[in-house]
């Protein structure tokens, strides 16, 4: 099938890349001249396991292309996909300019029925905006406006858009519905999990801001429990292993730590708790989770603060800077407002990152180094907070001979505290047995 991809961050070209991969020709459109320039040579502008050999393949055999022109794209295409910014508003609320001002571009190129698919995560009752600019700006196309949420994650995008758990597709058209199926058809065939739902228009832009609620609220869920493991002296992990094997509960996005970051939840709640209250209800219980996001940070540096007397001149080394492994994202990264509040306190900051660097705005007052051991060298504590699987795999016992004071703060319990106990080192996660924060050690 011919397909277009209007915009192409981190959805729309790894979207692109899976559908040509596939087997159908797609052509994306951008405004970004450079960005352009590097996705035509194979290269994606963010760091994506997998993206770039995806391009490669696709651009080989002629079944990706990229351009600026919307006159290239639109009107060959079958299903044309919207997958532009939507960036938060002081309110809360998601800006939905750059989708309208796509829409209406698009609108001006159809030629023959074309289905304008949204895969930018937008507000219940966004399609029929779409729907009214496109009347207006192109009066007589032939067109049908269909909800396609996406649900894929960083660092596993691949998997997630070829293998995905679920498609879903909203809108009451027949015709549109099953052009729809037939551009799953490839995805259904090869992934027999994947569970293939149409619904509603309506209901299906209320999917994607309720699973994302659903995730945070899930995480921020255990955090609060993580909080009161460290009073009581029970041990978070082993309290989410034990719930998570309830079939209803289920074992995934109950790791608790610094709690979640990126641009996708922090956003979508946001957005969910401003839609919810300009209908007249007020979302207290997510207002909440996101509460329990921000103080767990806080809650965080406390426990460095607490356990090193101040941090003023103290020299500490961050590891981690992505708001999670297997990106170079730091958009509501965790480790950006627990280096900012630290910096504030007075501590030289030592950091490292896998894939990326610190930006601009704190790079004049924080060293980066090149690996994570250097960052060790005369420091008074390491601060992990992101889990990649590297930093697990550290040399220890290495680090621990070239710090001022071998004290490790785990922001994601997923070091092992009895390994790192035994080579002499004070280990301090959130809510894992073994740790006095104002807390007796024993159960309560
Ligand atoms: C999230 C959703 O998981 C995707 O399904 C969705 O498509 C995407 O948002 C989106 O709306 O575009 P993503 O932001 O890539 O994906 O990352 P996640 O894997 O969900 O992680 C989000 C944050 O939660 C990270 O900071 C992670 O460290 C944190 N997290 C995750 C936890 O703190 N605990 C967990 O148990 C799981």
């Amino acid at each position: 099938m011919k397909l277009a991809i209007v915009g192409t961050g981190y959805v729309g070209l790894v979207t692109g890349a899976c559908f040509a991969q596939l087997g159908h020709d797609v052509r994306c459109v951008d405004k970004d001249e450079e960005k352009l320039e590097l996705m035509r040579s194979a290269r994606a502008p963010f760091h994506e396991p997998g993206l770039d050999g995806l391009l490669k393949n696709g651009i080989n055999n002629g079944r990706i292309s990229f351009t600026n022109d919307m006159a290239e794209a639109i009107p060959q295409a079958e299903v044309v996909f919207i997958v532009v910014g939507t960036y938060p508003l002081p309110d809360g609320s998601p800006d939905l300019a750059q989708v309208f001002k796509a829409t209406e571009e698009i609108a001006q190129h159809l030629k023959g029925y074309t289905v304008i698919a949204e895969k930018s995560t937008v507000p219940p009752g966004t399609g029929t905006a779409l729907e009214r600019i496109i009347e207006e700006t192109n009066p007589g196309s032939k067109f049908d406006v269909v909800s396609n949420p996406e649900f894929l994650r960083e660092g596993t995008a691949i998997r997630d858009t070829v293998e995905p758990d679920r498609v879903i597709v909203g809108t009451d058209n027949r015709k549109a519905l099953e052009i729809m199926h037939e551009l799953y058809r490839p995805v259904l065939e090869a992934s027999h999990a994947t569970r293939y739902m149409e619904t509603d228009r309506c209901s299906a832009e209320m999917i994607k801001y309720s699973a994302n609620a659903f995730l945070a609220t899930k995480i921020s869920f255990i955090n609060s429990i993580s909080r009161i493991c460290d009073l009581s002296g029970a041990d978070v992990g082993e309290v989410a292993n034990g719930i998570g094997l309830d079939h209803r509960i289920g074992p995934a996005f109950l790791r608790a730590g610094i709690g979640y970051g990126g641009s996708c939840l922090p956003k979508d709640v946001s957005a969910f708790i401003n839609f919810s209250s300009k209908l007249g209800y007020d979302y207290r219980l997510l207002k909440e989770v996101q509460a329990i996001n921000t103080v767990q940070r806080e809650y965080f540096v406390n426990k460095v603060k607490s356990m090193l007397g101040g941090v003023k001149g103290k020299k500490l080394a961050v590891l981690g800077l992505s708001f999670k492994p297997g990106t170079d994202d730091l958009r509501e990264a965790p480790s950006l407002q627990i280096i900012s509040t630290l910096l504030k306190d007075g501590a030289d900051i030592v950091a490292y990152d896998p894939v990326t660097k610190v930006p601009e705005s704190i790079s004049g007052r924080v060293r980066q180094v090149s690996k994570a051991d250097k960052a060790a060298d005369g420091a008074d504590a390491l601060l992990f907070v992101a889990e990649w699987p590297e930093l697990a795999n550290l040399d220890f016992a290495q680090i621990k001979n070239r710090m001022r004071r071998p004290i490790i703060f785990d922001g994601r319990n997923f070091l092992s505290a009895e390994k790192l106990g035994k080579l002499g080192f004070e280990y301090i996660g959130l809510g894992r047995r073994g740790f006095e924060y104002g807390a007796r050690r024993k159960c309560a």
